[in-house]
């Protein structure tokens, strides 16, 4: 079988010849596809593959039409949204993901950015501690978890929300289970946001739930830009001053973000969340070992789209 491996944001070194161990040792052949200029070469390359690895990169109806002999995709990594479900179902392909291998990056990330914002992005100017501050973790998953373990440890009060994680799981961690987003948010001073981007998500942190937020309250989103309402993150901004919004995914009016309100938001210049070298290696070395074992065993213990 052909593993194709496309990754336009490619693995640190150590991951790729981790991958390549795991798929030549397992009798198959790898291809690899890395910083690729455009969609079309996906397209290209995907003709002729049995098996596909990627990241944040876009697995179209497209490229699905043009991979004749597709039979599984795995997403390197926890989000799908990058894949067209729907396009590989109907052509029986199955779609896995790598949860939990590269939480403990984007969670740490997490952490990086509260303290970043406490301390006016590193510039002059007296700033504040996140010691007994409170942050809300929205969506209480891997990453979730993490933060809110190393926030604890650094002496924060964690809060989460999550309707699918019972209250004495989050209390069994010394998290306070919020019984609503609106508690969560009106009584944090960090909102961490750790939701998927879905139909239900999408736009769904606007202006009721930002302007709930106390004085100084400090929204930092790892996860996806399309869980916030944009156009409403910048009404908020401007209405309540003492608001802050630091993200890993520059927001699609982030230019105007960034002119009108200056330190009080802040984009980094590309998802950097999994760029790790452990977060690569987990999450790549995860995805090799489940094309391998699904070829060998028709294990599907990680698919998304049973
Ligand atoms: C994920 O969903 O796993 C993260 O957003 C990481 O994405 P990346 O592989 O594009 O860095």
């Amino acid at each position: 079988m052909k593993v194709l491996v496309a990754t336009e944001k490619p693995f640190a070194a150590a991951a790729v010849n981790g991958i390549r161990k795991i798929v030549t040792e397992a009798g198959h052949e790898i291809a690899m596809l890395e910083k690729y200029p455009s969609p079309d070469k996906l397209i290209e390359a995907v003709a002729d593959a049995d098996a596909l690895i990627v990241r944040s990169d876009k697995v179209t109806a497209d490229v699905v039409a043009a991979a004749g002999k597709l039979k599984i995709v795995v997403r390197a990594g926890a989000g799908y949204d990058n894949i067209d479900l729907a396009a590989c179902s109907a052509r029986g392909i199955v779609v896995m993901n790598t949860p939990g291998q590269n939480s403990n990056a984007v969670a740490e990330l997490a952490i990086a950015m509260m303290i970043f914002m406490s301390r006016n992005q590193f510039t002059p100017g007296t700033g504040s501690e996140i010691k007994g501050k409170k942050v809300g973790i929205h969506a209480y998953g891997n990453v979730g978890r993490l933060v809110a373990e190393k926030a604890m440890a650094l002496g924060m009060k964690v809060m989460a929300f999550d309707p699918f994680v019972p209250a004495d799981v989050m209390e069994k961690e010394g998290v306070e289970p919020a019984a609503s987003l609106e508690q969560m948010y009106g009584e944090c001073n960090f909102i961490s946001v750790h939701i998927p981007a879905t139909p239900e998500t999408k736009g769904s942190i606007g202006y009721d739930l930002i302007s709930a937020m106390p004085a100084g309250g400090c929204v930092v989103n790892t996860a996806r830009k399309e869980v916030i309402n944009e156009v409403e993150l910048e009404k908020v901004l401007s209405d309540r001053p003492d608001l802050k919004y630091i993200t890993d995914i520059a927001a699609n009016n982030q230019a105007e973000l960034n002119e009108k309100f200056g330190r009080r938001v802040f984009a980094t210049p590309k998802k950097m969340g999994a760029e790790t070298a452990e977060a690569n290696i987990n999450a790549g070395l995860a995805a090799a070992s489940q094309i391998a074992d699904f070829f060998a065993t028709g294990n599907t213990k990680f698919q998304v789209n049973k």
